[in-house]
């Protein structure tokens, strides 16, 4: 088995091939995902949230991203592993990117990153795309910015939608070897992705994309709380394992576990 690449993905464009993505944070759960044939796994910031109980992606750090893309790698053998650059860890400029980049590659095998922005990361991505670290682009909403933008749908409105495709040209330019449109108008993320060569990964932007991502914590119902209208929960996770745990807890204090035959003599 080889690994999937982002050439792979490009000849899915061409090809009119529709692929699903979905985040992952840990060896084990990476390997379901890799076994069920989902061929890119992000290991994004939403570990923040997911995965880290932080309010929001903001504090992740580096060390994070990379011990965490680092159990994804291991746990996969045909899945292409994207590690999300977090916060702080490429504003600075384009060195900063590459230093950052560089380490997930070499300490944690990742295949690509993902960084957000468009125009204001355009020499970030050609910087990293001409040392041959892909990149993967993240526009609309983005939540490393959640403290100027807030949670909201963008590209609403003809000057944010002219602004929102003129990002997406800007990444595909720099080198970008796709572009995830988060929270964008269903006619905005299709005309995107109609405008560029390189494939478009939609997470609350319609049907119109290359291709879908979701945060997995999200789509197998093991969040707790509401989750966004553009979730599709595909799975109960959390009460399966509520229900579970209480019926361990049940016959520990009941006597019933454990049983003759988990017991040895
Ligand atoms: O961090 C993340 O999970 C992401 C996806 C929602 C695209 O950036
Ligand atoms: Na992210």
């Amino acid at each position: 088995t080889r690994r999937v690449t982002v050439r792979d993905l490009a000849v899915a464009k061409e090809r009119g091939e529709k692929w699903p993505m979905l985040t992952a944070y840990d060896a084990m759960t990476a390997s379901v995902f890799d076994e069920s044939g989902i061929p890119v796994l992000l290991v994004g910031d939403s570990m923040g949230n997911c995965h880290l109980g932080y309010e929001t992606t903001v504090p992740v750090t580096l060390d994070e991203i990379a011990m965490l893309s680092a159990a994804v790698v291991r746990g996969t053998q045909r899945a292409l592993v994207i590690g999300d650059l977090p916060f702080g860890s490429y504003q600075e400029g384009p060195v900063q990117a590459l230093r950052s980049a560089t380490r997930l590659v070499k300490e944690a095998g990742v295949g690509a990153v993902k960084l957000e922005g468009g125009e204001r990361s355009l020499a970030q991505t050609e910087l990293l795309v001409s040392a041959g670290i892909p990149v993967m682009s993240h526009l609309g909403l983005t939540p490393q910015s959640v403290n100027t933008m807030g949670y909201r749908v963008q590209g609403r409105g003809d000057e944010d939608a002219h602004r929102l495709l003129r990002d997406a040209k800007a990444a595909q330019d720099a080198g970008a070897f796709g572009v995830v449109l988060e929270l964008v108008p269903e006619e905005l993320a299709a005309e995107v992705t109609r405008s560029l060569h390189i494939p478009t990964i939609g997470i609350g932007a319609g049907a119109g994309c290359d291709a879908q991502v979701l945060v997995w914590t999200d789509m197998m119902g093991l969040t707790s709380g509401k989750v966004p209208r553009f979730v599709k929960q595909y799975a109960a996770l959390r009460s399966v394992m509520g229900d579970a745990a209480k019926t361990f807890a049940d016959e520990v204090r009941g006597g019933a576990f454990p049983a003759p035959e988990h017991a040895f003599h």
